[in-house]
């Protein structure tokens, strides 16, 4: 099987700087990493380590110093504005922690809104099924403000995944939501995995949020320095811990790299019967995770 089958997202080697001169900043330092299709990753690491600028790259709106992003099989870094802005609309949807729903359009026409951008035909009882199935169904005709921030999320949720998009990226998606929202908010994303197959890549810094994912992908100082699959809550509380903790004691540098090395990661992952591979790599340094699905779905 094919990469292009296997993955829908696959980073080489990918380095980004922000700034220039002595401000520069390596936000991402060679950065190599394959998501296979159907799973749900979470990335996490501390403040600045560049979380946010992966997913800025990974989705075509950074683009890297170098390396090489593949998404769905198409090459991003080689691609124009206009085919970027074409992979965006057709191949990936979007969750932010702000969740950017337009004030004055109602929720239905909210999340028909990307397709209607990209020109193609909205089918209305589809619109209303996902939403109905978002918990939502009797909120079609109500503008963002009259919903709550729970709410409002889900229907940005419905928004990134009514084209079923080959990722959905999701930045602190529930980074603005109180416990119970969050939690109604993880346990959709986890199963538009299960049940519809949905590839997911999503930052956060919530421990809770982050075992909801099949795996987690740490990083600091813009590295992968290590990997969880079949994350729980204290597991990974633990090792961000131990991240933010060797990030403080030794500023920014190599040394506050944890898990680094030559004996690599790895696990499986295995998903009916072919068994994708999530591969989690800095530099020369390979290093391997996979996830086992099933069992436990939340
Ligand atoms: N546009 C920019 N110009 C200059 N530096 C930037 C820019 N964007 C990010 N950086 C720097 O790059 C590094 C990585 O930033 P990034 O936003 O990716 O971190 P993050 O892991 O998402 O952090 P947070 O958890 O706080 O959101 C940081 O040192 C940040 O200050
Ligand atoms: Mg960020």
């Amino acid at each position: 099987m094919t990469n292009k089958t296997t993955h829908a997202l696959e980073l080489h080697d990918v380095t980004k700087r922000h700034g220039v001169g002595d401000t520069a900043v390596t936000a991402l330092d060679r950065v190599s990493l394959s998501i296979p299709r159907g799973t749900f990753t979470a990335v996490m690491g501390p403040s600045g380590s560049g979380k946010s600028t992966l997913l800025h790259c990974a989705a075509g709106l950074d683009r890297p110093d170098s390396g090489s992003v593949v998404l769905d099989g198409h090459e991003l870094t080689d691609a124009d504005e206009t085919a970027l802005t074409r992979l965006r609309r057709e191949r990936m949807g979007f969750v932010f922690q702000s969740f950017n729903l337009v004030p004055t359009l109602t929720v239905a026409q909210n999340v028909a809104l990307p397709l209607e951008f990209a020109g193609r035909r909205v089918d209305g009882r589809q619109v209303r099924g996902l939403l109905a199935r978002l918990g939502l169904g009797d909120r079609l005709d109500h503008r963002p403000a009259e919903l709550s921030g729970g709410q409002q999320q889900r229907v940005a949720i419905a928004r990134a995944m009514l084209s079923r998009p080959a990722v959905v990226f999701a930045d602190e998606p529930t980074g603005a939501l109180d416990t119970q929202a969050a939690r109604d908010v993880l346990r959709i994303l986890r199963e538009a995995v299960d049940a519809s197959g949905q590839t997911i890549v999503m930052v956060t810094h919530d421990p809770v949020a982050g075992a909801y994912a099949d795996a987690v992908v740490f990083f600091s100082d813009g590295r992968i320095v290590d990997g969880m699959t079949r994350p729980d809550p204290a597991s990974v509380a633990a090792r961000m811990a131990r991240l933010s903790a060797s990030v403080r004691q030794s500023g920014s540098g190599p040394s506050a790299h944890v898990g680094q090395g030559p004996d690599a990661l790895s696990a499986h992952v295995g998903q009916g019967g072919n068994v994708p591979s999530t591969h989690l790599g800095h530099g020369g340094s390979a290093s391997s995770a996979q996830v086992r699905q099933g069992g436990d779905v939340r």
